[in-house]
């Protein structure tokens, strides 16, 4: 069985701080996957890092009038806090503007151009007369051919249909700087890739994936469909990397060819073992994490010129694209202070709170509309009201009635739900292991239900006050053994709170692995020590919900 396992999010422009869809829809979703292969024993190697090159980020500094070093430098270090705080267990954390990321990408291009798959080509580019200079990718928008979308970028029409584009195809095409429609179509050298060389490859490459998602499979095949082609991949801007061939001083890499080839600079970056990963072949398990906006960049664009490279290079196995989370019925927007963002979340609720309700809502089949209130429901009958409930009373009963050690069982054979626990934890199993993450929270729920239920059968409470100490004892014994399992089993949802469960069994650590289970374990010794934590979940009160509304919600 293969035990590497290639895990990758898509990396994010640093042109802003990170909203919940985002985070929601590229992050969270590859980090409960890597913590879950991780509890199941795998070699995992699980990278994202900053997207720093390309005029997203250059339009960026321009409008906030800095230095664009400075400006990358900035949202970098504000998305990172942004990831540690929601305690993304990153293997590595990179960059692109690194010496390790040049020197790849330039002999890749190296690589490229001697199998005789570069292109020198002479095409005419938007040159604003007024800025003085060409206008490349998202410094020049008009409107989409396809759809209609009126914002469509130079490169993508990326608010509109997901076209990727070429600024010739835009219909009445403005500079971003000035807004000036003085545009000239000025002849300028730059280099093709010869991705139409690619197509049986391709081709036959997809046709040998497994496990897509509808979304990224359709969106594939329509780009074979309209046959592949040849791109650009050098551009006339100054923040890049430097393309290395005589002629070529003025004019960087397109971002596109740079930043999928992110993942393996950023690989390197992480460990020398970076190829027991990356050219292990079948050896190696890849997944990929993304929004549907990145699907043709990471099924046709990044895999093209894998295999145009010609030297094994490890391309995706499982390409999970999810769809959008919107906000309370419309996008999110910086300009208008609409949606949360995860530096303000944080402080609204713990990011196990936010964790949970945001992987229980990812836009897995659909775009999905992600409200306050559903935030608080969530919060308040799954984590405060079955969870953190549970935890509670199990606790503080047999604290008050036997101390702080775990009655003894006795054998009595209380739980008649073995069975359910092991059909659901199978079902939450086979829903991670296929990226399935609204089905897993499912299973996951079930099984923190299943303690309830069994609570309210056997009234331990009743038995107490009926004198009958070892069966109450029993079947509080049981409920620890819940306990137990349930910090395993919830970790990669929200680690902070498996800790915490963890926890309350005293110097356990020994012999309490976190490893995943295979099936529903007893391994609380009669008499362990437990401690009674505190609440482990507060929930969000009307109050609380009319706060948040007034912050978020500008519409
Ligand atoms: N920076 C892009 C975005 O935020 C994603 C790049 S993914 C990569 O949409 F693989 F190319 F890095
Ligand atoms: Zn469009």
């Amino acid at each position: 069985m293969k035990n590497k396992y290639l895990i990758t999010s898509a990396l994010p422009y640093v042109n802003n701080v990170m909203h919940i869809g985002h985070f929601c829809g590229v992050y969270l979703p590859a980090d409960v996957y890597a913590r879950f292969c991780r509890a199941r024993g795998r070699d995992v190697l699980f990278v994202c890092g900053a997207d720093e090159h390309g005029t997203a980020s250059e339009i960026g500094a321009l409008k906030e009038n800095i230095p664009i070093e400075e400006y990358v430098d900035k949202y970098r270090i504000l998305q990172e806090q942004d990831f540690c705080n929601f305690n993304m267990q990153f293997d590595f954390y990179g960059r692109t503007h690194t010496e390790l990321h040049k020197d790849l990408i330039q002999n890749l291009f190296t690589r490229l151009d001697e199998q005789g798959l570069i292109e020198e080509r002479t095409t005419r580019q938007p040159y604003s007369v007024d800025d003085k200079m060409f206008l490349a990718d998202r410094f020049i928008e008009g409107t989409c051919p396809k759809c209609g979308n009126d914002k469509a970028r130079g490169d993508q029409c990326d608010s509109g249909c997901g076209s990727v584009l070429e600024p010739t195809d835009l219909i009445n095409p403005r500079s971003v700087i000035s807004g000036s429609h003085n545009i000239d179509w000025r002849d300028t050298k730059h280099l093709y890739f010869r991705a139409s060389a690619m197509e049986g490859k391709l081709r036959e490459w997809i046709g040998t994936r497994r496990g897509w998602p509808k979304t990224a499979l359709s969106i594939a095949n329509k780009w074979l469909d309209e046959g592949l082609r040849d791109t650009p991949i050098t551009r006339d801007l100054k923040w890049g990397i430097p393309v290395n061939k005589p002629g070529y001083e003025d004019k960087v890499f397109y971002v596109w060819f740079d930043a999928p080839w992110g993942y393996v600079s950023i690989s390197q970056a992480a460990t020398p073992n970076w190829a027991e990963w990356w050219k292990a072949g079948d050896d190696c398990h890849y997944t990929q994490f993304m929004g549907k906006d990145n699907v043709a960049f990471h099924s046709v664009f990044f895999p093209e010129q894998q295999l145009a490279m010609n030297d094994n290079w490890k391309t995706v196995d499982v390409l999970k694209a999810n769809n959008f989370l919107n906000f309370e019925g419309g996008k999110t927007s910086k300009s208008t202070g609409h949606g949360v963002f995860l530096n303000d979340a944080i402080n609204d609720a713990p990011a196990d709170c936010w964790r949970y309700s945001l992987i229980a809502s990812t836009p897995e089949t659909d775009d999905t509309d992600f409200t306050i209130q559903r935030f608080a429901d969530i919060v308040n009958k799954d984590l405060n009201g079955i969870l953190g409930n549970f935890v509670s009373r199990v606790c503080k009963l047999t604290e008050k009635n036997f101390g702080n050690l775990c009655p003894p069982s006795r054998g009595f054979d209380v739980a008649g739900f073995e069975s359910t626990l092991n059909e659901k934890l199978s079902e939450l199993t086979g829903s991670l292991e296929a990226c399935e993450f609204r089905k897993a929270v499912a299973a996951l729920r079930e099984l923190w239900a299943t303690g309830n239920e069994f609570m309210a059968q056997n009234e331990p409470w009743t038995l107490v006050k009926n004198g009958d100490m070892d069966r109450a004892g029993a079947i509080l014994n049981e409920c620890f053994q819940l306990i137990d399992f349930y910090a395993r089993v919830s970790a990669p949802f929200i680690p902070k709170t498996s800790e915490k469960m963890k926890k309350i069994f005293v110097g356990a650590d020994d012999y309490l692995s976190s490893n995943w289970p295979d099936k529903y374990e007893r391994r609380i010794k009669d008499g362990q020590e437990f401690t009674v934590p505190e609440n482990l979940f507060d929930r969000i009160d009307a109050e609380k919900i009319a706060e948040m509304t007034t912050k978020y919600v500008k519409k």
